[in-house]
Order: structure tokens, then sequence, then C-alpha cells
């Protein structure tokens, strides 16, 4: 399935931190073999500039994380605040038994560097990601390690290489996971520069 019109541009990778630096909730969204999938999650992180590189939680118990460590790939899209029902939904249910992509009707296009699913529709930004090889990963912790190989976001809400929050993109505005199913939209920008 191909999303509709996109405001979608290419981020530069040097800029690819910018877009998860303030901790919003994501859609992992993974495939392999012919099987796809997408579930939320909360605990993601830049943690290298160049390669950009970020750390994420997939518990080891998801099919998200089985698809992964199958394809050695994944990315990532940041939900806007009019997705905050349907981030909950995918990250209520596990994709083992059904294509939760095709229940909720989410629309996808293939990734530019390693094909993974990605999502624009109601996203403000997307990034595509190359699992890192980690014995810690593979025997024990559900932290994942990855080097982000493609970024995109939507340019209605991310400028020449930041995030122009305004009161007309608030539906785009990224979200953060209270608990419980309750999100956040950061609220006013406050400049901390002179
Ligand atoms: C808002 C939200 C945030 C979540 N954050 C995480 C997370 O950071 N890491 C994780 O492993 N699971 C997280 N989960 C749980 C997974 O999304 C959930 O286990 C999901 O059903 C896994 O789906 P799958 O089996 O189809 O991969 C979160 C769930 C919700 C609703």
């Amino acid at each position: 399935m191909t999303s509709a019109a996109s405001h979608f541009a290419l981020v530069q990778l040097a800029h690819a931190s910018r877009l998860i630096n303030h901790g919003p909730t994501v859609l992992v969204t993974s495939a392999h073999g012919g099987r796809r999938n997408v579930m939320a999650a909360a605990w993601s992180m830049p943690v290298e500039f160049t390669p950009p590189r970020i750390a994420i939680v997939i518990d080891k118990k998801t099919f998200t994380r089985e698809l992964v460590a199958a394809s050695g790939a994944f990315a990532i899209c940041l939900p806007g605040t009019a997705l905050a029902g349907l981030t909950y939904a995918v990250g209520s249910t596990s994709g083992r038994d059904e294509d939760k992509l095709a229940r909720h009707g989410i629309a996808t296009r293939p990734g530019p560097v390693l094909g993974m699913p990605v999502i624009e529709q109601g996203c403000a930004a997307w990034l595509e990601c190359r699992l890192i090889p980690e014995r810690h990963t593979e025997d024990a912790y559900d932290t994942c390690f990855a080097e982000v190989v493609a970024a995109a976001a939507d340019a209605r809400i991310f400028v020449n290489g930041r995030w122009d929050y305004r009161d007309d993109n608030a539906a785009l505005q990224p979200i953060h996971h209270l608990g419980a199913g309750n999100f956040v939209r950061a609220g006013g920008v406050v400049r901390g520069a002179a």
C-alpha cells in the first residue's frame, strides 16, 4: 500500500538525531519473509552523531523483535497527535496473529535504503535503521542499537533541519507517553538560546 499525497522530504543524516532528541513515542515498523508489523515504543534515543546511531527498547517477546532479528532492519515513525489512539492500539496487541497495518488501514511505503515499511500519513518523520549486531542484545537485553541509514520528515513541521512547532501543525506534533494510554503533546516552545 502506498500513502497518498506526501509532504515528506529527506533529512540529512547529520540532522537525524534531532528527530528523536525530544523523546517522542514512535511506531516501530518491520518486515521479513512476507510478514510485516508495527508496534509502539516509548523508549528510544539518539546515542551517536556520525554515523547517526540510536538505542531503542524492543522487548524480546514481541513479534517485532522476531522480524527485526531476522531482517536486521526496522524503521521508526513518529506519529502525530492525531494518531495517539492508533499508537496505543498497535502497542496493545501483537502482530503475530494478524497484520496490524492492514487491520488499522495504515498506508506504508518502502524505505529508500532497506525497504522497511515507513508510515507518512499522520506521522511527522521516519528513520530507517539497520540493526547493529550486539552480543548483549542477542543474549539478554531488550535494548537494540541501530544505525540510521535514511531519514525524512514532513516539511510542514520540520523545516531546514529544525522542528517548527506552530498552532497550525498541532495534529502532526509528536506525542509522549505518560502511561496507561495517556499522551502529552509538547507544549509551548521555550527558547533557551540568545
Ligand atoms: C504507548 C506505548 C509505548 C510502548 N513502548 C514500548 C517500548 O518502548 N518498548 C517495548 O518493547 N514495548 C513497548 N510497548 C509495548 C509494545 O508496543 C507491545 O508489546 C506490542 O503489542 C508489541 O507488538 P508486536 O508483538 O506486534 O511486536 C509500548 C506500548 C505502548 C502502548
